[in-house]
């Protein structure tokens, strides 16, 4: 788990009528730790919260892509999507979260690098455009060719249009299915050639889709963010797990996970997305081989066996220790 820091919400804004942005900075008024275009930080939110900061068992850890300018360190920002049906977070910030409060927030982390190539292709699915934001500055400040195709329900749901304002509509295309229809993704990336990266972050529909199409072919490379996936697979065999700290052996049967029997057991360990697209619940192995099924590990990392995530992946191995 990375270190956590207190911030202050220096602003909030509503950006469209179910988004809302806050400004972080540090309460100290120091700088703000580096990070790189396609990097999210957690925020821990308790609707309990006392006075001094201090949470209880009810804390919420919910991720959010940083939507600012990684060059300005003074502050950070993120974009919050109301999710009526939600599990609570986006609900809370929405409703509770006011200018001056102090949140405690982790340090950036990126599952989603950006790799500039001579000609990108980023296609924004609603609040899938926060990550897409600093991507384009990074893009447009070297050189590369990029086209943006940022899609929503309705056009009035679309954020940080005046970010966008001012480029040829060649280059950023904006569509609300309503009044645009729905985008022909086969037709948008028949143009693309081996030269072209496409990045995504959206609805799960979308990024299925663009997995699809990425499959039939080799010219193009995709490189996607999910904030979901599909249902956890708990399939597979029973094992053991081992918590270091104290020797306790929990036996995980088929169809549990990891992290249902440890928190059943009292077992603390924090976890946001509870289907491995976050990264929130990842854990040092120190020993036995995790069969990871998450959305996060690159294959090499996977190779490793160093981390694995609590939420989807299970073993191998008849037992793991785990680094807790
Ligand atoms: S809680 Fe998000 S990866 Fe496990």
């Amino acid at each position: 788990m990375t270190n956590q820091l207190e911030l202050r919400v220096a602003a909030r804004e509503q950006l469209t009528e179910d988004i809302v942005g806050l400004t972080l900075e540090s309460v100290t008024g120091g700088l703000l730790p580096e990070w790189q275009p396609g990097a999210h930080i957690e925020l821990s939110l308790n609707p309990c919260v006392d006075a001094g900061g201090n949470g209880g068992d009810n804390t919420l850890i919910r991720h959010y892509s940083l939507c600012s300018d990684p060059a300005n360190r003074q502050y950070w920002q993120i974009a919050v999507l109301k999710e009526e049906n939600g599990r609570g977070g986006s609900l809370f910030i929405h409703n509770a979260v006011r200018e001056g409060d102090v949140v405690r927030v982790s340090e950036p982390r990126n599952n989603f690098p950006f790799v500039p190539r001579r000609k990108c292709l980023f296609i924004a699915g609603g609040i899938g455009i926060t990550p897409i934001l600093p991507m384009i500055r990074q893009a447009e400040a070297e050189g590369v060719d990029w086209r943006l195709v940022y899609l929503a329900r309705e056009r009035s749901r679309l954020a940080f249009l005046e970010q966008l304002a001012g480029h040829d509509p060649e280059r950023v295309r904006l569509n609300g299915d309503k009044e645009d229809g729905f985008i022909d993704l086969p037709a948008l990336l028949s143009g693309c050639d081996a030269h072209t990266s496409v990045y995504s972050c959206g609805p799960q529909r979308l990024l299925d889709s663009l997995e699809d199409l990425a499959a039939k072919q080799s010219e193009w490379s995709l490189h996607i963010e999910r904030f979901s996936a599909g249902p956890v697979d708990a399939s597979g065999g029973a094992f053991d797990v081992v918590i270091n700290s104290t020797g306790q052996r929990y036996h995980i049967p088929e169809g549990q996970s990891i992290l249902n029997v440890l928190r059943e057991a009292g077992v603390k360990v924090p976890t946001s997305c509870g289907n491995g697209v976050c990264g929130t619940c990842e854990t040092g192995v120190l020993a036995g081989v995790p069969d990871h099924r998450d959305s996060i590990l690159s294959p090499e990392e996977r190779e490793e066996n160093a981390y694995m995530m609590l939420c989807v992946s299970r073993a191998l191995s008849p037992e793991i220790v785990l680094d807790l």
